[in-house]
C-alpha cells in the first residue's frame, strides 16, 4: 500500500512522516489555501521536510491546455524530482495530459467522479487518477464502487496507472477501499491516528506494563 498525506499544514506532515510509513504528499488549491501560504513558500517548505525520495502532488490551478502545459513546468521547476502534476480531468486537462506526458512529465488525473473520466486520464499518459470517494458518498453515490471499478478497468486494460483513491471522511471508507484493490491512498493527518485507534489496544499495552514492568529490568 502507497500511503499519502492529504494536507498543507506543514508541522502535521512533519509529525506524520515521523510516525508513519509515507509515500507523498498530495496538495490541492484549497488545501493552500488553508494553509494561508503562496504556493511556493508551501511546496519548498514541504519538500523541505520530505525531501525528494516521497512523490508531491501538486495541482495546476489553470484552465486552457497551454496554460496547464505552462504552469505543470512552472510547479515542477520549484517543486524538484519527484513532483506529479494534479490536472483535473476537464477536456483542456486531458489535453495538457496527453501532451505533458509525451514530454515526460508526472502526472495525476485529479477531482475523478466517474470510471470513464478516470479511462481517458489514464489512456492519456496519466501515472495515477485520483476518485473522490467521499464527495461520491455525498452525492449518494458508492465511491467505493467506483474506485474499485476504475481498479478494475485499468488492471483488465494492461494500464500502469495507479487508483490513487482521495477525499476521505472516515476510516470505514478507507478500509472498504482498500478491501477492493485500491493500492495508493491520500489520506488527512487526523484519520491517520485513527487508523490506529482501537481501546482494546490501550487497554492491551496498560495491562502489559502493569503486569510486566516489574520484571523488564534491562
Ligand atoms: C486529493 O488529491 C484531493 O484533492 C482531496 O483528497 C479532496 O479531498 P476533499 O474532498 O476532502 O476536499
Amino acid at each position: 500500500m502507497k500511503y499519502l498525506i492529504d494536507s498543507g499544514d506543514t508541522e502535521q506532515i512533519a509529525r506524520i512522516c515521523d510516525y508513519y510509513p509515507i509515500d507523498g504528499i498530495t496538495t490541492n488549491p484549497s488545501i493552500v489555501a488553508k494553509a494561508g501560504k503562496d504556493l511556493k513558500t508551501l511546496i519548498t517548505e514541504i519538500r523541505a521536510i520530505i525531501g525528494h525520495e516521497k512523490m508531491l502532488h501538486v495541482q495546476a490551478l489553470s484552465e486552457t491546455a497551454d496554460d496547464i502545459m505552462e504552469e505543470a513546468k512552472r510547479i515542477c521547476d520549484f517543486s524538484g524530482e519527484n513532483t506529479y502534476v494534479k490536472i483535473p480531468v476537464t477536456v483542456d486537462g486531458i489535453k495538457a495530459i496527453k501532451n505533458l506526458h509525451k514530454k515526460g512529465y508526472k502526472l495525476t488525473g485529479t477531482a475523478i467522479f466517474t470510471p470513464q473520466q478516470a479511462m481517458l486520464a489514464a489512456c492519456a499518459g496519466a501515472d495515477f487518477v485520483a476518485p473522490y470517494i467521499n464527495r461520491l458518498d455525498n452525492i449518494s453515490t458508492n465511491g467505493i464502487e467506483i474506485a474499485e471499478n476504475i481498479h478494475k478497468m485499468l488492471s483488465d486494460a494492461g494500464l500502469d496507472t495507479e487508483v490513487l483513491a482521495a477525499s476521505f471522511s472516515n476510516v470505514e471508507q478507507i478500509h472498504m477501499t482498500a478491501m477492493h484493490g485500491v493500492t495508493a491512498l491520500t489520506i488527512s493527518p487526523a484519520l491517520f491516528d485513527k487508523m490506529l485507534y482501537h481501546p482494546l489496544t490501550i487497554n492491551a499495552v496498560h495491562e502489559f506494563i502493569a503486569n510486566g514492568s516489574k520484571y523488564y529490568n534491562i
